[in-house]
Protein backbone atom coordinates (compact mmCIF):
# COMPACT_ATOMS: atom_id res chain seq x y z
CA UNK A 1 0.00 0.00 0.00
CA UNK A 2 1.25 3.59 -0.92
CA UNK A 3 1.57 5.48 2.02
CA UNK A 4 1.45 9.05 -0.40
CA UNK A 5 -0.78 11.85 0.48
CA UNK A 6 -1.64 15.19 -1.27
CA UNK A 7 -1.45 18.68 -0.83
CA UNK A 8 -2.31 21.86 -2.74
CA UNK A 9 0.99 23.23 -4.08
CA UNK A 10 -0.05 26.19 -5.86
CA UNK A 11 -2.91 27.83 -7.08
CA UNK A 12 -4.17 30.31 -9.57
CA UNK A 13 -6.87 32.42 -11.74
CA UNK A 14 -7.84 34.35 -14.51
CA UNK A 15 -10.75 36.83 -15.52
CA UNK A 16 -11.36 38.22 -18.73
CA UNK A 17 -10.96 41.99 -18.37
CA UNK A 18 -14.23 42.84 -20.16
CA UNK A 19 -16.53 43.79 -17.08
CA UNK A 20 -20.53 43.18 -17.50
CA UNK A 21 -22.43 45.29 -14.86
CA UNK A 22 -25.95 44.61 -14.02
CA UNK A 23 -26.66 48.05 -16.04
CA UNK A 24 -24.88 47.13 -18.67
CA UNK A 25 -27.25 43.46 -18.58
CA UNK A 26 -30.28 45.95 -17.86
CA UNK A 27 -30.10 47.52 -21.42
CA UNK A 28 -30.30 44.20 -23.08
CA UNK A 29 -33.34 42.43 -21.06
CA UNK A 30 -35.93 43.84 -18.42
CA UNK A 31 -33.73 43.79 -15.10
CA UNK A 32 -32.24 45.81 -12.78
CA UNK A 33 -29.11 47.17 -10.64
CA UNK A 34 -31.27 46.29 -7.82
CA UNK A 35 -33.32 43.26 -8.56
CA UNK A 36 -29.86 41.40 -9.02
CA UNK A 37 -28.01 42.59 -6.32
CA UNK A 38 -30.71 41.88 -4.06
CA UNK A 39 -31.72 38.60 -4.91
CA UNK A 40 -27.97 36.95 -5.79
CA UNK A 41 -25.31 39.63 -4.46
CA UNK A 42 -24.04 39.75 -7.63
CA UNK A 43 -22.86 43.30 -9.13
CA UNK A 44 -20.74 42.63 -12.19
CA UNK A 45 -19.42 39.77 -14.20
CA UNK A 46 -16.54 38.92 -16.78
CA UNK A 47 -17.32 38.22 -20.13
CA UNK A 48 -14.66 37.08 -22.98
CA UNK A 49 -14.19 38.93 -25.65
CA UNK A 50 -13.74 36.67 -29.29
CA UNK A 51 -9.96 35.18 -29.51
CA UNK A 52 -10.72 33.81 -26.10
CA UNK A 53 -11.72 31.03 -24.55
CA UNK A 54 -11.70 28.30 -21.87
CA UNK A 55 -8.74 27.01 -22.94
CA UNK A 56 -6.72 30.29 -23.23
CA UNK A 57 -7.97 30.88 -19.74
CA UNK A 58 -7.16 27.80 -18.13
CA UNK A 59 -3.70 28.13 -19.11
CA UNK A 60 -3.40 31.92 -17.93
CA UNK A 61 -4.36 30.25 -14.42
CA UNK A 62 -2.29 27.56 -14.43
CA UNK A 63 1.01 29.55 -15.33
CA UNK A 64 0.07 31.51 -12.50
CA UNK A 65 -0.47 28.07 -9.95
CA UNK A 66 2.62 26.37 -11.69
CA UNK A 67 4.64 29.51 -10.67
CA UNK A 68 3.55 29.61 -6.95
CA UNK A 69 3.99 25.69 -6.67
CA UNK A 70 7.80 26.58 -7.59
CA UNK A 71 7.05 24.04 -11.08
CA UNK A 72 6.99 24.54 -14.66
CA UNK A 73 4.77 22.72 -16.90
CA UNK A 74 7.32 19.63 -17.64
CA UNK A 75 6.61 18.56 -13.61
CA UNK A 76 2.57 18.37 -14.39
CA UNK A 77 1.91 14.45 -14.92
CA UNK A 78 -2.02 14.41 -15.12
CA UNK A 79 -4.32 17.68 -16.50
CA UNK A 80 -7.79 17.49 -14.94
CA UNK A 81 -9.91 20.33 -16.47
CA UNK A 82 -13.34 20.87 -14.47
CA UNK A 83 -16.23 22.43 -17.07
CA UNK A 84 -19.53 22.58 -18.16
CA UNK A 85 -18.57 24.54 -21.46
CA UNK A 86 -16.14 22.73 -23.29
CA UNK A 87 -14.56 24.93 -26.27
CA UNK A 88 -15.40 22.25 -28.56
CA UNK A 89 -18.15 19.20 -28.40
CA UNK A 90 -14.58 17.01 -28.93
CA UNK A 91 -12.31 16.37 -27.94
CA UNK A 92 -11.67 17.48 -24.31
CA UNK A 93 -10.65 20.57 -23.28
CA UNK A 94 -7.66 19.58 -21.28
CA UNK A 95 -5.48 18.60 -24.47
CA UNK A 96 -5.85 22.22 -25.80
CA UNK A 97 -4.47 23.65 -22.24
CA UNK A 98 -1.84 20.55 -22.61
CA UNK A 99 -0.92 22.35 -26.08
CA UNK A 100 -0.77 25.33 -24.95
CA UNK A 101 1.35 24.59 -22.05
CA UNK A 102 3.66 23.52 -24.50
CA UNK A 103 3.83 19.74 -23.24
CA UNK A 104 2.54 16.47 -24.51
CA UNK A 105 2.11 13.09 -23.49
CA UNK A 106 0.46 13.20 -20.58
CA UNK A 107 -3.15 11.97 -19.56
CA UNK A 108 -5.70 14.51 -20.42
CA UNK A 109 -9.10 14.29 -18.45
CA UNK A 110 -12.12 16.52 -18.92
CA UNK A 111 -14.73 15.79 -16.34
CA UNK A 112 -18.44 17.22 -16.19
CA UNK A 113 -20.11 17.62 -12.69
CA UNK A 114 -20.58 21.11 -13.48
CA UNK A 115 -20.56 23.38 -9.81
CA UNK A 116 -19.28 20.71 -8.09
CA UNK A 117 -16.74 19.81 -10.78
CA UNK A 118 -13.62 21.59 -8.87
CA UNK A 119 -14.28 19.39 -5.63
CA UNK A 120 -14.96 16.04 -7.90
CA UNK A 121 -11.92 17.17 -9.28
CA UNK A 122 -9.82 17.35 -6.04
CA UNK A 123 -10.50 14.47 -5.03
CA UNK A 124 -9.56 12.85 -8.60
CA UNK A 125 -6.28 13.78 -8.14
CA UNK A 126 -5.57 12.89 -4.38
CA UNK A 127 -6.91 9.54 -4.83
CA UNK A 128 -4.12 9.14 -8.34
CA UNK A 129 -1.36 10.79 -5.97
CA UNK A 130 -2.48 8.61 -2.83
CA UNK A 131 -1.54 5.41 -4.95
CA UNK A 132 1.52 6.56 -6.39
CA UNK A 133 0.27 6.45 -10.06
CA UNK A 134 1.18 10.22 -10.46
CA UNK A 135 3.27 13.35 -8.65
CA UNK A 136 2.13 16.56 -9.87
CA UNK A 137 -1.33 16.87 -11.10
CA UNK A 138 -3.13 20.22 -12.51
CA UNK A 139 -6.57 20.76 -11.51
CA UNK A 140 -8.38 23.44 -13.82
CA UNK A 141 -12.26 24.76 -13.51
CA UNK A 142 -12.76 26.90 -16.35
CA UNK A 143 -16.13 28.24 -17.69
CA UNK A 144 -17.15 30.52 -20.77
CA UNK A 145 -20.96 31.15 -20.10
CA UNK A 146 -21.47 34.40 -21.90
CA UNK A 147 -21.96 33.14 -25.28
CA UNK A 148 -24.69 30.45 -24.69
CA UNK A 149 -26.66 32.39 -22.67
CA UNK A 150 -30.41 34.08 -24.18
CA UNK A 151 -29.97 37.65 -23.44
CA UNK A 152 -33.11 38.74 -23.45
CA UNK A 153 -35.70 38.94 -20.86
CA UNK A 154 -37.10 35.15 -21.69
CA UNK A 155 -33.68 34.21 -20.24
CA UNK A 156 -33.20 36.80 -17.76
CA UNK A 157 -33.50 34.25 -14.55
CA UNK A 158 -30.61 32.33 -15.49
CA UNK A 159 -28.66 34.84 -17.68
CA UNK A 160 -28.18 37.28 -15.05
CA UNK A 161 -26.02 34.95 -12.76
CA UNK A 162 -23.56 33.41 -14.59
CA UNK A 163 -19.56 34.72 -15.47
CA UNK A 164 -16.81 33.42 -17.27
CA UNK A 165 -13.23 32.60 -15.79
CA UNK A 166 -10.91 30.20 -14.84
CA UNK A 167 -9.30 29.14 -11.41
CA UNK A 168 -6.17 26.22 -11.56
CA UNK A 169 -4.49 24.34 -8.34
CA UNK A 170 -1.46 22.24 -8.62
CA UNK A 171 -1.86 19.24 -6.32
CA UNK A 172 1.34 17.65 -5.32
CA UNK A 173 2.55 14.69 -2.89
CA UNK A 174 2.31 15.93 0.97
CA UNK A 175 5.63 15.90 3.14
CA UNK A 176 3.65 16.06 6.48
CA UNK A 177 0.54 16.76 7.83
CA UNK A 178 0.87 20.62 8.44
CA UNK A 179 -0.20 21.00 4.49
CA UNK A 180 -2.54 17.83 2.95
CA UNK A 181 -5.48 17.49 1.61
CA UNK A 182 -7.63 15.80 4.59
CA UNK A 183 -10.83 14.24 3.13
CA UNK A 184 -13.02 14.73 0.10
CA UNK A 185 -17.01 13.89 -0.14
CA UNK A 186 -19.02 13.36 -3.12
CA UNK A 187 -22.56 13.09 -4.04
CA UNK A 188 -25.20 13.02 -6.65
CA UNK A 189 -28.54 12.52 -7.67
CA UNK A 190 -29.69 12.11 -11.06
CA UNK A 191 -33.46 12.22 -9.96
CA UNK A 192 -33.01 15.84 -10.44
CA UNK A 193 -31.04 16.11 -13.42
CA UNK A 194 -33.56 18.35 -15.55
CA UNK A 195 -33.81 21.07 -12.13
CA UNK A 196 -30.85 23.01 -13.84
CA UNK A 197 -29.54 21.51 -17.66
CA UNK A 198 -28.93 22.97 -20.93
CA UNK A 199 -30.76 20.32 -23.33
CA UNK A 200 -29.97 21.08 -26.75
CA UNK A 201 -27.65 20.24 -28.87
CA UNK A 202 -28.74 16.53 -27.78
CA UNK A 203 -26.79 13.52 -28.92
CA UNK A 204 -30.17 11.32 -28.22
CA UNK A 205 -32.39 13.08 -30.45
CA UNK A 206 -32.38 13.09 -34.14
CA UNK A 207 -31.91 15.44 -35.27
CA UNK A 208 -29.72 16.91 -32.54
CA UNK A 209 -31.61 20.39 -32.39
CA UNK A 210 -34.87 21.57 -34.47
CA UNK A 211 -35.39 25.08 -35.65
CA UNK A 212 -38.68 24.65 -32.38
CA UNK A 213 -36.25 23.68 -29.72
CA UNK A 214 -34.29 26.82 -30.66
CA UNK A 215 -36.92 28.75 -31.27
CA UNK A 216 -38.01 27.96 -27.77
CA UNK A 217 -34.83 28.46 -26.41
CA UNK A 218 -33.70 25.17 -25.53
CA UNK A 219 -30.32 25.16 -26.92
CA UNK A 220 -29.82 28.17 -23.76
CA UNK A 221 -29.50 26.89 -19.94
CA UNK A 222 -32.73 26.18 -17.52
CA UNK A 223 -33.25 26.29 -14.27
CA UNK A 224 -35.87 26.02 -11.38
CA UNK A 225 -34.23 28.64 -9.24
CA UNK A 226 -36.15 27.96 -6.11
CA UNK A 227 -35.64 24.41 -5.53
CA UNK A 228 -31.80 24.62 -6.75
CA UNK A 229 -31.66 27.25 -3.70
CA UNK A 230 -33.35 24.57 -1.18
CA UNK A 231 -31.54 22.04 -2.69
CA UNK A 232 -28.19 23.89 -2.04
CA UNK A 233 -29.06 25.06 1.33
CA UNK A 234 -30.04 21.91 2.52
CA UNK A 235 -26.84 19.54 1.34
CA UNK A 236 -24.11 22.19 1.47
CA UNK A 237 -24.44 22.32 5.43
CA UNK A 238 -24.73 18.55 5.64
CA UNK A 239 -21.59 17.77 3.19
CA UNK A 240 -19.86 19.79 5.56
CA UNK A 241 -20.76 18.28 8.67
CA UNK A 242 -20.15 15.30 6.67
CA UNK A 243 -16.36 16.03 6.13
CA UNK A 244 -16.07 17.31 9.79
CA UNK A 245 -17.13 14.16 11.28
CA UNK A 246 -14.88 11.78 8.80
CA UNK A 247 -11.78 14.46 10.66
CA UNK A 248 -13.25 14.61 13.88
CA UNK A 249 -12.94 18.46 13.74
CA UNK A 250 -15.33 20.97 15.21
CA UNK A 251 -16.28 24.25 13.44
CA UNK A 252 -14.17 26.15 15.74
CA UNK A 253 -11.11 24.24 13.81
CA UNK A 254 -11.91 25.53 9.93
CA UNK A 255 -10.32 28.60 9.62
CA UNK A 256 -11.91 29.71 6.61
CA UNK A 257 -14.77 28.03 4.58
CA UNK A 258 -15.13 28.35 0.58
CA UNK A 259 -18.27 27.77 -0.83
CA UNK A 260 -19.47 27.69 -4.13
CA UNK A 261 -20.12 31.37 -5.59
CA UNK A 262 -24.02 30.67 -6.75
CA UNK A 263 -25.37 33.36 -4.55
CA UNK A 264 -24.60 35.20 -2.08
CA UNK A 265 -27.89 34.78 -0.29
CA UNK A 266 -27.23 30.97 -0.19
CA UNK A 267 -23.90 31.26 1.23
CA UNK A 268 -25.21 33.59 4.10
CA UNK A 269 -27.74 31.39 4.97
CA UNK A 270 -25.61 28.24 4.90
CA UNK A 271 -23.11 30.46 7.02
CA UNK A 272 -25.99 31.22 9.40
CA UNK A 273 -27.53 27.89 9.50
CA UNK A 274 -24.11 26.75 10.60
CA UNK A 275 -23.10 29.28 12.82
CA UNK A 276 -19.73 29.85 11.06
CA UNK A 277 -18.76 33.97 11.19
CA UNK A 278 -18.96 35.96 8.06
CA UNK A 279 -14.95 36.51 8.67
CA UNK A 280 -14.46 33.02 7.99
CA UNK A 281 -15.97 32.78 5.00
CA UNK A 282 -14.61 34.15 2.05
CA UNK A 283 -16.96 35.62 -1.15
CA UNK A 284 -16.27 37.18 -4.42
CA UNK A 285 -19.54 36.49 -6.13
CA UNK A 286 -19.92 40.19 -6.19
CA UNK A 287 -17.34 40.70 -9.09
CA UNK A 288 -17.44 37.67 -11.21
CA UNK A 289 -21.40 36.01 -10.95
CA UNK A 290 -21.59 32.43 -11.07
CA UNK A 291 -18.28 30.82 -12.61
CA UNK A 292 -19.35 27.28 -11.70
CA UNK A 293 -16.29 24.88 -12.21
CA UNK A 294 -14.29 27.64 -11.67
CA UNK A 295 -15.51 29.45 -8.78
CA UNK A 296 -14.36 27.34 -5.71
CA UNK A 297 -10.45 28.13 -7.14
CA UNK A 298 -11.09 32.03 -8.36
CA UNK A 299 -12.60 32.50 -4.86
CA UNK A 300 -9.74 30.44 -2.72
CA UNK A 301 -7.12 31.96 -4.81
CA UNK A 302 -8.48 35.61 -3.82
CA UNK A 303 -8.44 34.62 -0.48
CA UNK A 304 -5.07 33.19 -0.43
CA UNK A 305 -3.96 36.38 -1.99
CA UNK A 306 -6.03 38.61 0.29
CA UNK A 307 -4.01 36.96 3.35
CA UNK A 308 -7.21 35.74 4.68
CA UNK A 309 -5.65 32.05 3.75
CA UNK A 310 -2.28 30.76 5.28
CA UNK A 311 -0.24 28.02 5.20
CA UNK A 312 -1.15 25.69 7.43
CA UNK A 313 -4.80 26.91 7.70
CA UNK A 314 -7.71 24.69 7.84
CA UNK A 315 -9.96 25.29 4.83
CA UNK A 316 -13.12 23.98 4.10
CA UNK A 317 -14.40 23.80 0.56
CA UNK A 318 -18.49 23.43 -0.09
CA UNK A 319 -20.28 22.92 -3.34
CA UNK A 320 -23.70 21.95 -5.40
CA UNK A 321 -24.80 22.00 -9.13
CA UNK A 322 -26.56 21.14 -11.67
CA UNK A 323 -26.60 17.06 -11.91
CA UNK A 324 -27.92 17.34 -8.84
CA UNK A 325 -24.51 16.96 -7.73
CA UNK A 326 -22.65 18.24 -3.98
CA UNK A 327 -19.63 17.61 -2.46
CA UNK A 328 -16.72 19.26 0.32
CA UNK A 329 -12.99 18.80 1.11
CA UNK A 330 -11.38 19.81 3.97
CA UNK A 331 -7.78 20.47 3.05
CA UNK A 332 -5.02 21.83 5.24
CA UNK A 333 -3.90 24.23 3.48
O1 LIG B 1 -24.53 27.00 -9.44
C1 LIG B 1 -25.78 26.72 -10.00
C2 LIG B 1 -26.82 26.68 -8.98
N1 LIG B 1 -27.81 27.68 -9.17
C3 LIG B 1 -28.26 28.37 -8.12
O2 LIG B 1 -27.78 28.24 -7.04
C4 LIG B 1 -29.43 29.28 -8.27
C5 LIG B 1 -30.35 29.13 -7.09
N2 LIG B 1 -31.51 29.99 -7.21
C6 LIG B 1 -31.40 31.32 -7.09
O3 LIG B 1 -30.32 31.85 -6.88
C7 LIG B 1 -32.67 32.14 -7.16
O4 LIG B 1 -33.77 31.26 -7.25
C8 LIG B 1 -32.69 33.13 -8.34
C9 LIG B 1 -31.69 34.25 -8.09
C10 LIG B 1 -32.34 32.43 -9.63
C11 LIG B 1 -34.07 33.74 -8.48
O5 LIG B 1 -34.44 34.37 -7.28
P1 LIG B 1 -35.89 34.15 -6.66
O6 LIG B 1 -35.96 34.96 -5.46
O7 LIG B 1 -36.07 32.64 -6.49
O8 LIG B 1 -36.83 34.74 -7.76
P2 LIG B 1 -37.99 34.03 -8.62
O9 LIG B 1 -37.40 33.07 -9.59
O10 LIG B 1 -39.03 33.52 -7.68
O11 LIG B 1 -38.57 35.26 -9.39
C12 LIG B 1 -39.23 36.31 -8.72
C13 LIG B 1 -39.69 37.31 -9.76
C14 LIG B 1 -40.49 36.68 -10.89
O12 LIG B 1 -41.47 37.57 -11.27
P3 LIG B 1 -42.98 37.37 -10.76
O13 LIG B 1 -43.40 36.03 -11.24
O14 LIG B 1 -42.92 37.46 -9.26
O15 LIG B 1 -43.73 38.52 -11.39
C15 LIG B 1 -39.45 36.57 -12.00
O16 LIG B 1 -40.03 36.62 -13.25
O17 LIG B 1 -38.54 37.94 -10.34
C16 LIG B 1 -38.62 37.81 -11.75
N3 LIG B 1 -37.27 37.72 -12.28
C17 LIG B 1 -36.51 38.78 -12.55
N4 LIG B 1 -36.75 40.09 -12.45
C18 LIG B 1 -35.79 40.93 -12.79
C19 LIG B 1 -36.55 36.59 -12.53
N5 LIG B 1 -35.33 36.93 -12.98
C20 LIG B 1 -35.29 38.28 -13.00
C21 LIG B 1 -34.30 39.21 -13.36
N6 LIG B 1 -34.58 40.53 -13.24
N7 LIG B 1 -33.06 38.83 -13.78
Amino acid sequence: MSQYRSRILGMGAYVPSNVVTNHDLAAMMETSHDWIVERTGIEERRWVLPGEGGAEMATHASKQALERAGLTAKDIDLIIYATLSPDNGFPGTAVFVQRMLGISEIPCLDIRQQCTGFVYGLSIADAFIRTGQYKNVLLIGSEVHSTGLDKTTRGRDVTVLFGDGAGAAVIGRAVDDKQMILSTHLHADGADAEMLWLEYPASREHPRITEEAMAAGKHYPSMNGKRVFKHAVSKLPAVLMEAMVTNNVQLKDIDMLIPHQANLRINQMVAQMIGMPPEKTHNNIQKYGNTTAASIPICMNEAIELGKIKRGDLVAIIAFGAGLTWGSCLVRY
